[in-house]
């Protein structure tokens, strides 16, 4: 299983470009109508291949705008965005496509096929490939995402959690060098939730591969490499999940919540223990425990 995701396979994109491979958003404004307000305000960012970002902020933040605007959905009135090296505009929206695989909150929208194996095959058509290939590539990505058994069956008939893992099964069979995940994980249970994650974070860091998830489950956050913070259309902060999640007064301030860990090191810190340094997890903390422990 999983071993067309891994490495060298033929997989690693045809006429290579020589261009880096990022999305970069250079000064991008945008708003939906010409006298609706801006909804994103000269947006900066640049997300690299190999890098996890998590994108987080408020609801109307304008996250999945951003999801939106990276694969040609939507334009900026203002700015460029630059994927690969190549700008996003109605002549490259194809090329791009090929590149940035997408599953939104909603998976409902996403289904064409009258089974899950047409389904998945449908992303794939579109991509050219061998008919041998594409079997290979159906079987795995289900296998990856837990819905093997359910190849033959009609999509509709699914639950929202498994409609879900084929939407996300869609996406890896096509290997796209950027992934982002709008949502797409929000109707699975926490268990479900873990697994996914962790089929698509092998992926990732076996490819080279950008993930960029947008989510609000803060344990998750705490697992990416880098997080952008959206408040009111513009990047709030950018920086490490610790650097983040440091700045708790802050983040109520524009409407997150931090991770259960974080509070209860805020509690921690309120009974007298004064912890080194922010914990992510369970495990961090109880390291500053045993740490503090240690040296009474
Ligand atoms: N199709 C649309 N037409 C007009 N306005 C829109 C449209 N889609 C979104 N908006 C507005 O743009 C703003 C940003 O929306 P966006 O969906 O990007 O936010 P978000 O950060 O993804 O929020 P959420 O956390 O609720 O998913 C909101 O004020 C929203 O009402
Ligand atoms: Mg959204």
């Amino acid at each position: 299983m999983l071993s067309y995701f891994l490495g060298n396979s033929e997989l690693s994109r045809g006429g290579t470009r020589m261009e880096k491979s990022q999305i970069e958003f250079r000064n991008v404004s945008f708003r939906y109508h010409d006298d609706a307000p801006w909804v994103l305000k000269n947006v900066s960012f640049t997300i690299d291949a190999d890098e996890w970002v998590a994108i987080i902020g408020h609801n109307g933040s304008g996250k999945s705008t951003i999801a939106k605007l990276m694969n040609g959905l939507l334009f900026p009135q203002e700015g460029e965005i630059y994927v690969s090296g190549q700008k996003v505009n109605p002549d490259t929206i194809w090329e791009i496509r090929e590149q940035v695989g997408m599953v939104f909150q909603n998976p409902d929208n996403q289904f064409v096929g009258t089974t899950v194996r047409d389904d998945v095959a449908f992303g794939m058509e579109n991509h050219g490939m061998s008919r041998e290939l594409m079997v290979e590539r159906i079987s795995e990505s289900l296998e990856a995402v837990g819905m093997e058994a359910y190849e033959r069956q009609e999509p509709h008939r699914l639950s929202g959690g498994q409609k879900q893992r084929v939407a996300i099964a869609s996406v890896l069979a096509v290997s796209p060098k950027y992934i982002i995940l709008d949502e797409a994980t929000a109707m699975l249970d926490p268990k479900g939730r873990k697994e996914i994650m962790q089929t698509i974070r092998d992926v990732q860091s076996k490819r080279n591969l950008a993930l960029i998830t947008i989510t609000h489950d803060l344990q998750e956050v705490t697992q990416a490499d880098r997080v952008i913070v959206m408040n009111q259309g513009k990047v709030w902060m950018q920086g490490s999940p610790r650097e983040i999640f440091s700045r708790k007064e802050q983040l109520i301030e524009i409407g997150l919540d931090t991770p259960f860990v974080s509070k209860l090191a805020d509690e921690l810190l309120n009974a007298g223990l004064s912890l080194s340094r922010e914990p992510l997890n369970h495990q961090e903390l109880l390291e500053e425990l045993w740490t503090l422990h240690s040296t009474k």
